[in-house]
Parts: structure tokens; C-alpha cells; sequence
């Protein structure tokens, strides 16, 4: 690929080619488009990362947002925008995400340093948790349990047997399950019983009408615990780690209005997704095309969606692909994260949260003019494919 090479998340073994794949089964899509043209044939593929095809959903009396499918799921998706629309973000909590991270910083200033990924984490956890209704127990505990999730041995969803032997699912069966107890211990079931007593206007009081039971309740706190906070926080550690080490983008990014900086923010996310790889089960035949090529995925396969790659396709998002140019021009329909927050049905709902958030935090942060005094550590988490940047040091003293 031509250009300047700014990705810092990459891995050593991951192709940009072929832009579309087959190994027997299994569909690499490298191509932005073709990628896209999957997640919206919504009739014909069902949710298959995250290992949802190993989770029981028997004992649920709703299935959860995260892996459910057809009309049921839009009507989930339809009846929580209200809660993550910008304008609702924007209204309900812009004040309470910038007093937060007033105090986060007031903190950290006073010690003259922060380690960013800290900070980060206990920032996302109290912005998403008012949101959810997560507002009971401390925000520091929390945040260790939410993290405790992710402790699992190795998966590989393109496996029918998810590359586990026996031992490894018992071992993911404890390490899931016993942070799940106590989150729910701890966090969901009081947030519940105070709701029930009386509603809050926030998700866990829209479940509650909706007639969702205590466990349908807990699945869905895991999926915003874990698909609201922790990937935030990973995108806040890449765009200052990205931000200081380019004075120029950083001095735009500081001057700059809000639009302008969301372009920012949204074309880091596009150069560095946080969610890696997304996957889907094709239920029935689909048809794929590019330019005169076509491919027709058979029911039955797996279709491995290459975030990566995608987002640094030439053919959708021009020169320098490898290259931060917050002002790149973009063709119709291609949206300026790239695919870095899904698309078509399953979509994040929390983009505009997950900006905005960022973005409050990122402005007072980088006012304050920190150093780097510590670099990141690089490792790769293995449920959402993602990276994990650990050790960002910061001088804060002016
Ligand atoms: C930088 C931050 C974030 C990234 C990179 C991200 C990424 C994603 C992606 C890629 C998906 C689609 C999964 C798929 O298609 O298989 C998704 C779904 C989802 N995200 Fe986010 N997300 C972020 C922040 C948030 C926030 C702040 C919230 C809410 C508080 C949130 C809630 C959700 C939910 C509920 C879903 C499931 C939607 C569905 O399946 O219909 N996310 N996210």
C-alpha cells in the first residue's frame, strides 16, 4: 500500500489481500464495500462474533441486543435510540461526562501525572453507567469487574469447535462466570430493585417496562458494560497517543470547533478500529458484487469481516489510506469511522456517545499540554479482537 504509514495497532500477520476470500467455509472480506453489503443483508445473516453462537439463550426471555436478529431486533434497536441519539447525548450527558472529567483531571494534576488507560477506564465506566443505570456500587470496583470479563483463554469463532479444547471452555466458563456473579451482585441487582421501586429514565428502567427479567437484564448490562466502556477507553488512549505524537493535528484539534474535531476523532477510529474483526452466520444465500465480480455465499458459512484492512481499502477511502487526514474526501454512503462502528442492523447505537465523551475529555486534557513520559504497551484482546494499550504515561505538570 502507497503513503505514509501512521497505523501504530497492527498485526504482523494480518493480509490487506485478497479483498474477498474463501478457506472452505469461511469468508475473509477485506473489501469495504463488499464488507458493508454483508452487514446490511440483514434477512439472510445472523450475529455470529463475540461467541454468541456458544452462548445458551434458552433460559432468556428476551435475547439480547447484541445477538439477536430480524424484526424482533429492530424493534429492541428502535425503542433504545432514544436514549443514545446525538441530541439526547448531547441534552442529557455532555454536563455530567465534563464534570466527571473535570475531576478526573483535578485529580491527576494534583499528582502531577496520570497513567491515561487508568484514567480512561474509570471515565467511560461513569459516563456509560449513568446512562445504563449502573449507579449503585463504586465506579473503581466496577470498572474491575467490567475488566475481569475479559480474562478468557484464546477463541477463534471461525472453528467450529471456536479453537477450544474441554479445559479452555470450563477455564472460560469460570473466568466469565464468576465476574458475571458479582457484577450482578453487586451492580445489576441493586440498580434493579431500586428501579423497580421507582424508574430513572435510563436503560435498565426501559428494560424493566419492557418486561425483561433480572437475567435478560444482566445479559444486556454485560453487553453495554463491555461493548460501551471498554472499547471507549481504548479509543481515548489511541487518539492522545496519536494526537501528541503529531504537533500539527494536535494544534488543529485545539483550535478546531466541534465538527472539526469529531472528523478528527472519527478518522483515528478509522485508522485504528477497536473492534478488529466482526462476523456473521449466512442464513440464507446472499449475493455479493464488485465492480464486475460476484460472489454468492452459500447458508451455512461463516463470513470473517476484516476491520483492518476494510477501513484502509483505497477504493473506499482514497489515497494514503495508512495515512490521519481528517478531511479525506469520502465517497456516498462511506461513513468517515469507516466500519469501526459496525453497520447495517447491528450498528453501534453508542457512536455518537462514545465521540462526544471522547471528545469532552480529550479537550480538556490536551488544553492542559501533557508529555508523554511512558509509552504505551501494544496487546491484542482475543473476544473483540481489538487492541489493548497499557502504560501511557503522562506528565501533567504545566
Ligand atoms: C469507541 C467506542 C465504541 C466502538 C469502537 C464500538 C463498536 C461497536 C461495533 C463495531 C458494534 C457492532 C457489532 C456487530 O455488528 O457485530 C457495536 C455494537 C454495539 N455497541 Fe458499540 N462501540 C463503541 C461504543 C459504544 C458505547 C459508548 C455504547 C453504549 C453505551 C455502545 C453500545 C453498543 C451496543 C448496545 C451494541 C449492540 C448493537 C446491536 O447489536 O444491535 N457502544 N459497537
Amino acid at each position: 500500500m502507497s503513503g505514509r504509514d501512521r497505523r501504530r495497532a497492527r498485526k504482523p500477520d494480518e493480509r490487506d489481500s485478497p479483498r474477498v476470500d474463501r478457506e472452505g467455509a469461511v469468508w475473509r472480506i477485506r473489501s469495504l464495500a463488499v464488507a458493508r453489503q454483508v452487514l446490511r443483508a440483514r434477512d439472510a445473516t445472523a450475529q455470529a462474533g463475540f461467541t454468541a453462537e456458544a452462548i445458551p439463550k434458552d433460559y432468556l426471555r428476551h435475547h439480547p441486543i447484541l445477538v439477536s436478529d430480524g424484526p424482533l431486533h429492530d424493534e429492541q434497536r428502535s425503542k433504545v435510540a432514544r436514549f443514545f441519539a446525538p441530541k439526547v447525548v448531547e441534552e442529557r450527558y455532555a454536563a455530567q461526562a465534563a464534570s466527571c472529567a473535570d475531576r478526573l483531571l483535578d485529580r491527576a494534576r494534583s499528582t502531577g501525572s496520570c497513567q491515561l488507560d487508568e484514567l480512561a477506564l474509570r471515565y467511560t465506566v461513569e459516563v456509560t453507567a449513568e446512562v445504563v443505570g449502573l449507579t449503585h456500587a463504586p465506579v473503581p470496583a466496577m470498572a474491575r469487574r467490567l475488566v475481569s470479563f475479559f480474562n478468557q483463554p484464546p477463541v477463534d469463532v471461525t472453528r467450529p469447535d471456536f479453537g477450544r479444547t474441554r479445559a479452555m471452555w470450563a477455564r472460560a466458563a469460570v473466568n466469565a462466570l464468576l465476574p458475571i456473579g458479582r457484577f450482578y451482585l453487586a451492580d445489576v441487582r441493586p440498580a434493579i430493585r431500586a428501579r423497580l421501586r421507582e424508574r430513572q429514565g435510563d436503560v435498565i428502567s426501559h428494560l424493566l417496562d419492557e418486561g425483561y427479567g433480572n437475567a435478560d437484564i444482566l445479559v444486556e448490562c454485560v453487553t453495554y458494560g463491555t461493548a460501551g466502556m471498554v472499547t471507549t477507553r481504548e479509543f481515548i488512549v489511541m487518539c492522545v497517543w496519536h494526537l501528541l505524537r503529531h504537533p500539527a493535528l494536535l494544534d488543529r484539534y485545539l483550535v478546531a470547533g466541534q465538527p472539526e474535531r469529531f472528523a478528527i476523532l472519527n478518522e483515528v477510529i478509522r485508522l485504528e478500529p477497536v473492534v478488529g474483526h466482526l462476523y456473521r452466520r449466512v442464513t440464507a444465500p446472499i449475493e455479493l458484487t464488485e465492480g464486475d465480480r460476484t460472489w454468492t455465499i452459500p447458508a451455512g458459512d461463516l463470513v470473517d469481516l476484516c476491520l483492518r484492512p476494510a477501513n484502509a481499502d483505497p477504493e473506499a477511502v482514497g489515497d494514503d489510506p495508512l495515512d490521519l487526514c481528517p478531511a479525506r474526501p469520502l465517497p456516498a454512503g462511506v461513513n468517515a469511522a469507516g466500519l469501526s462502528f459496525g453497520d447495517g442492523a447491528h450498528r453501534c447505537p453508542g457512536q455518537p456517545l462514545a465521540l462526544l465523551e471522547t471528545d469532552l475529555l480529550l479537550t480538556r486534557l490536551l488544553a492542559l499540554r501533557p508529555r508523554i513520559t511512558a509509552e504505551p504497551t501494544l496487546a491484542w484482546d482475543n473476544l473483540i479482537e481489538g487492541y489493548q494499550l497499557r502504560g501511557l504515561v503522562l506528565d501533567l505538570r504545566i
